[in-house]
């Protein structure tokens, strides 16, 4: 292992939310996703020297400080990207005080996770000014994303640090030049989401009822690629059919649940063309497809009375995000 001989400044790294538009469970078993980094809904990490009389490195997010060994075990990516990173760099033994904010909200299919790893890779990278290609970023953090997920595709890490729609299917991203006229609307049900436990649940049915749960991921792998060419063409009122098959057989795999449910259902009725849980599920998020940013106001007043706790919409053509 090469020795780090630069002492190291502070340094600044910053990734971004993700929603995922088709695709979720299914890439785990190699078949496409399609995912939109949400660039106004920042993570940001920073990372300078450890004060004098800190024995150790030091975490301080979401509310909580304390010595980086002793992180509860929601931080366990984190601690893990810092071992990955200050080892790459050839500091180790790094005494260094972590950072990290967030502008949006942890365990709700966003991609927390990998995006507090993917800053903390990034500002440990900057802290020592050590170069690194995006392939290396991406090999650190997917493992931080092992400690968080057990067998992740590699999407979130990919997702939450790129800066445009992303087409990844075993380890292959494209990025997408995305012209759809539409409003994504993103409402949080407020229930945690544990990916980990929803991946594994999707492993036992694969396992437990082979034919049955490769059915339904074959057709989900399917509907993402026949959602490319809706996407290239516009055809929105199809992609919206397409997000409200998917939530189907995302519920029939059993990582949806009746807030789930009642948010897709809330959002169709207020005229979304379609809707669908994001990420893991099993809580979380769930997103809607609604025509213009009128119809985007009403689906997220009936999913915010239908029990969401915050919702966002975004213009997937544009960076923009509005509260
Ligand atoms: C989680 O955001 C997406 C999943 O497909 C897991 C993965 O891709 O590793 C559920």
């Amino acid at each position: 292992m090469r020795r780090a001989l630069v002492t190291p400044h502070v340094g600044i790294g910053q990734t971004s939310a993700k929603i995922i538009l088709f695709g979720e469970h299914s890439v785990v078993y190699g078949h496409p996703a399609i995912a939109v980094p949400l660039r106004s809904l920042r993570m940001r990490a920073r990372v300078e020297p450890a004060m004098e009389n800190d024995a150790q490195s030091t975490l301080t997010a979401l509310g909580w400080s304390g010595a980086l060994s002793d992180a509860p075990s929601h931080f366990a990516s984190i601690q893990r990207a810092a071992a990955v990173a200050t080892e790459f760099v050839g500091a180790p033994d790094a005494r260094l005080a972590l950072t990290t904010e967030s502008g949006f909200p942890a365990q709700r299919g966003l991609g927390s996770s990998a995006a507090a790893a993917g800053a903390v890779i990034r500002a440990i990278f900057d802290a020592y000014d050590a170069p690194a290609t995006p392939e290396q970023i991406f090999a650190l953090t997917q493992e931080a994303e092992k400690v968080a997920h057990g067998r992740p595709s590699g999407l979130d890490a990919v997702a939450t640090s790129a800066t445009a729609p992303v087409h990844f299917q075993a380890g292959r991203t494209t990025q997408l030049d995305l012209t759809v006229d539409a409003w994504l609307v993103i409402a949080d049900s407020g229930i945690q989401g544990s990916t980990r436990e929803t991946v594994a649940h999707v492993r036992r049915q694969y396992d437990d009822a082979f034919e049955a749960t490769s059915q339904c991921l074959a057709r989900l792998g399917e509907i993402t690629t026949d959602a490319l060419d809706d996407l290239r063409e516009a055809r929105v009122e199809q992609l919206g059919a397409k997000m409200t098959e998917s939530h189907a057989l995302l519920s029939a795999l059993g990582v949806s649940n009746d807030s789930l449910d009642a948010l897709v259902s809330a959002a169709r009725g207020a005229g979304a063309l379609g809707g669908k849980l994001t990420g893991g599920g099993g809580g979380g998020c769930v997103i809607a497809l609604a025509g213009t940013r009128e119809d985007a106001r009403l689906v997220e007043a009936a999913m915010l009375a239908a029990g969401a706790h915050a919702t966002w919409s975004h213009a997937p053509s544009s960076e923009e995000v509005a509260a």
